[in-house]
């Protein structure tokens, strides 16, 4: 029975198999859509969060899980996606859907990739949060009934936008978009969280039946979720397993995504005070997925962590600093060490190593930049493309004036040096 007090067994059960699960586990990633409702020129799955495109989040779940590699399904009109897909260490296969006729046919483009027998699990690319544990729970769960599909479900008060999942209690009888209910369905609240699981062996003659519905641009296109009404038809079972609703969020617009970043926030922040840093004021402090700390970390309110950035051991943070990376043109991370202290209005740049016990003070920007140990740029500086020795002083108001309009001529100043007046 797919409950979710019964995930931790599955799971138990999964991981105790011969081959394990996950290796009889193809997950494919819907990506081709138009993220329409974004309106947006960057395409919905690559906006981020926490640093990271929604996207990446998705194919780090998946790599963590142990899967095989994923397909991913593109629009070959959005280079920029098959582009960060093909980077991902997971090393996706990629298909492509054009025109964008729906879910359900997005599977269909990426079918001649699939295996013949085992679990296909279809992902979306605008729902983040799925976690590994769940996609190898909702497959043990389609496993276990022998059913041809199996949909991950979350209970909602207000299942707003979301496709409905009718049950019977254990059986699924079908899905309902929210724009198709009716008052039947009115009342349900178990939502789609768009993540389905399938028999291999049954999904192509799934995918053949597939009713055109008509879609809002006069066209038609074809639901994923249709799947359900056709394999009970041909008489096989299909099951849902529960998750919790953060795991099921799905971007479309840019209130979800606001929603969506806050939640991952909230996690960031909680994962890195657990592990030892201080955050004095957590919500006024904005982390990325790939922030790594040390230990007695003390970070001040209001400061803005982007991606590629490393604190070590007893680092502190003075209010209003702001660290990134500002991929893609620069893509050198940042690392601060150990015992420096950077702040207050501070802003360090890509590249920027600040070394073991090293001051950068208010209103100093740092751009690949080398702090020595001990070394003190404390007030209103620019310091770029250079430099710095162990235990300099660089005095208030100095900048660094090294690029000429076409090339940037690196600045080093050795140690011991004393700049200003
Ligand atoms: C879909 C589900 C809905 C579910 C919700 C969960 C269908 C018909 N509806 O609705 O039941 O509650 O997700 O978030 O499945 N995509 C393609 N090609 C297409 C269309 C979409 O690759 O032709 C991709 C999109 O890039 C996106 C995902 O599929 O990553 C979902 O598409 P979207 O348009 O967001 O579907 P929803 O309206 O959210
Ligand atoms: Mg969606």
């Amino acid at each position: 029975m797919p409950r979710r007090e019964r995930a931790g067994n599955s799971l138990a059960f999964a991981t105790s198999r011969e081959p394990p699960l996950t290796s009889n586990l193809t997950p494919v990633v819907l990506a081709a859509g138009k993220g329409t409702r974004m309106h947006s020129a960057v395409p919905k799955v690559l906006h981020p969060l926490a640093g990271k495109p929604i996207l990446g989040h998705v194919l780090d779940a998946l790599a963590e899980a142990g899967t095989a590699a994923p397909v991913v399904v593109v629009a070959p009109d959005v280079p920029a996606v098959e582009t960060f897909a093909r980077a991902h260490p997971s090393a996706p296969t990629l298909r492509h859907q054009a025109p964008p006729l729906g879910t359900g046919d997005a599977v269909t483009r990426a079918r001649d990739a699939l295996p013949a027998t085992g679990t296909v699990v279809v992902l979306f690319g605008d729902t983040p949060f799925v976690s590994a544990a769940t996609v190898v729970e909702l497959a043990a769960t389609r496993d276990e009934a022998d059913a041809a599909v199996a949909v991950l479900g979350m209970k909602l008060a207000d299942p707003g936008g979301y496709g409905r999942v009718v049950t019977d209690g254990v059986e699924v009888l079908r899905v309902v978009e929210a724009a198709q209910l009716d008052e039947a369905t009115a009342d349900v609240t178990l939502a789609n969280s768009g993540v389905m699981a399938f028999d291999a062996a049954r999904l192509p003659a799934l995918l053949d039946r597939l009713p055109p519905r008509p879609a809002r641009d006069g066209n038609h296109e074809f639901y994923l979720t249709d799947t359900v009404e056709l394999a009970r038809t041909a008489g096989w079972r299909c099951v849902w397993h529960g998750c919790d609703p953060v795991e099921g969020l799905g971007i479309n617009d840019r209130a979800q995504l606001a929603e969506a970043e806050a939640l991952l926030q909230q996690r960031l922040r909680r994962r890195a005070m657990l592990a030892g840093v201080t955050l004095v004021d957590p919500a006024s402090c904005y982390l990325s997925a790939d922030t790594r700390f040390g230990q007695d970390v003390v970070i001040e309110p209001h400061v803005v962590i982007g991606p590629g950035v490393t604190f070590e051991d007893a680092v502190r943070v003075r209010a209003f600093s702001h660290f990134a990376v500002d991929a893609p043109k620069e893509t050198r991370p940042i690392v601060v060490r150990r015992g420096a202290v950077v702040g207050p209005f501070a802003r360090v740049r890509s590249g920027s190593d600040i070394g073991n016990g090293a001051h950068v003070g208010n209103f100093v920007e740092l751009k690949n930049a080398d702090v020595g140990n001990g070394a003190k740029i404390n007030h209103l500086t620019y310091f770029g493309d250079a430099g710095l020795g162990p235990r300099s002083n660089v005095g208030a108001g100095t900048i660094t004036c090294n690029y000429d309009g076409i090339a940037k001529h690196r600045t080093e100043i050795g140690a011991d040096v004393f700049i200003g007046s």
